[in-house]
């Protein structure tokens, strides 16, 4: 038990400036320059387009996510990379990473972990890449000054602190306070920053939640802790799309960039077996293919399970209410558990065809058809409903092989849909899970 004394902070210490100083002058739009910001190249090329193209210079961006997802061991793959020297024509940048939460040795460890060389001999590292293992701010802020990096990694902002502030490290007021000097230090000097934040579960003190407004970008990274797939999200750019997303494999050396993330997904798919359905998701603007599962199973409670893994559990209520009364699925005696394989979380309309179709092909022994997927929103009378960017849904389909889409009716006939795809069209979810699930046992599928 720490005992902390809680003070008001006195004005003289904030860092709001009253008057005119001389740091700011106006100027007239016409003399600003409207070229689009300069990037560096980012050889991580996931996580170059989570951050709109590559690393702008002068910018502060806050990446978060839970502990032990792969924060510290991702940027520091950047960092390598980045202080490399050039590959192609670029320079290599001069990076500082400042850590509060590991020592040297184990960094240079993860370092080596990293750069392993298949014969065994030791990796050379960057000339340009320095570590510093410090938390009092003021003396991270003088070795910035002596060092003048191009990127700087501070792992975490959670560790890092103001003396002349009165609270620990990691309450809010220091965590504000800190990032907030960066943040005037990142403008001024034109180094780009990066800081890693942790989220716990409660996420509320001093949680990354206190700086989304402080920094120009904000990614998260999540995934589940027992599977190795890690979802890299902006969920606020200045410079760029804001849900993009990067999709990576944590692995023995560190995280692989998973560039055709609907291959890897659907990986393990058996072909033909009940309760397996195929969603294509929208993650900003790539879509993404993802395998449905659903397992009804007889209850003997009063009141069943409804058991959602990556799905909304009101979107599942809701899906299973529909089935019930609109097409006489007899849920009501049945445990339902549905589940995205991956470790992925679908929050999407999009796929609710999808999640019904797993469930009633569970339920009624009968698998979907082996090349087709299912897109649509299911609405309250068993309606389905069109959704959006559907041409990238079906091209990303037939990209994968899928012969055929199962689809809501189109009421404006707008863009042609894509070739390389038959569609069908259905107006209920009764109509097309009669269209996308074969008979009960008749296993023989075009593609076993
Ligand atoms: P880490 O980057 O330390 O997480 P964070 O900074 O977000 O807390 O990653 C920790 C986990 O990653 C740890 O459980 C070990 C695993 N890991 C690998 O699987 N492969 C690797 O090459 C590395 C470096 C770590
Ligand atoms: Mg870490």
């Amino acid at each position: 038990m720490v005992e902390e004394v809680i003070q008001s902070e006195s004005p003289a210490k904030s860092t709001a400036h009253h008057g005119l100083n001389g740091h700011s002058q106006p100027r007239r739009m016409s003399e600003i320059s409207g070229d689009a910001e300069e990037r560096i190249p980012l050889p991580i090329g996931e996580f170059a387009r989570v951050l709109g193209g590559g690393v702008v210079p002068g910018s502060i961006v806050l990446v978060g996510g839970d502990p032990g997802i792969g924060k510290s061991t991702l940027l520091l793959q950047m960092s390598l990379e980045m202080a490399a020297p050039s590959k192609k024509q670029r320079t290599p940048l001069k990076v500082l990473y400042v850590s509060g939460e590991e020592s040297e040795r184990q960094i240079k460890m993860r370092a080596l972990r990293l750069e392993r060389l298949e014969d065994g001999a030791e990796p050379v590292f960057p000339e340009d890449l320095f570590l510093l293992t410090e938390t009092n701010l003021d003396v991270i802020l003088e070795h910035i000054a002596a060092l003048k990096p191009d990127l700087l990694i501070i792992d975490s902002i959670q560790t890092v602190y103001l003396p002349d502030l009165n609270s620990s490290a990691g309450s809010v007021s220091q965590v504000r306070e800190c990032a907030n000097r960066l943040r005037e230090l990142a403008k001024s000097s034109g180094m780009a920053v990066f800081l890693i934040g942790h989220v716990t579960k409660e996420g509320v003190i001093a949680g990354p939640r206190v700086l989304e407004h402080i920094v120009d970008t904000v990614l998260y990274l999540e995934g589940d802790r027992f599977q190795s797939y890690r979802l890299l999200r902006s969920v606020k750019n200045r410079f760029g799309a804001t849900a993009e997303v990067g999709v990576f494999e944590m692995r023995e050396r560190g995280m692989v960039e998973i560039t055709n993330p609907s291959e890897a997904f659907l990986a393990e798919r058996m072909v033909n077996a009940p309760g397996s359905a195929i969603a294509v998701t929208m993650e900003g603007t790539r879509p993404l293919l993802v395998e449905l599962q659903g397992l009804t199973t007889p209850s003997n409670l009063g009141n069943p399970r409804r058991t959602p893994n990556g799905v909304d559990f009101n979107r599942l209520l809701l899906i299973t209410a529909v089935l019930t009364r609109r097409l006489g699925l007899r849920l009501s005696e049945q445990d339902v558990f549905v589940n995205v394989v991956g470790g992925l979380r679908v929050s999407e309309p999009a796929a609710d065809l999808s999640i019904a179709a797993a469930i009633a092909s569970s339920m009624r022994d009968a698998p979907v058809k082996a090349d087709t997927v299912l897109i649509g929103e299911v609405g309250l009378s068993g309606e389905l409903r069109w959704v959006s960017q559907m041409n990238a849904r079906l091209r990303e389909a037939a990209k994968l092989g899928f012969k055929t889409a199962v689809i809501p009716r189109r009421i404006r006939r707008g863009e042609p849909l894509p070739e390389g795809i038959a569609t069908i069209e259905a107006r209920s979810l009764r109509e097309a899970l009669h269209l996308a699930l074969l008979e009960p046992n008749e296993k023989v599928g075009p593609q076993e």
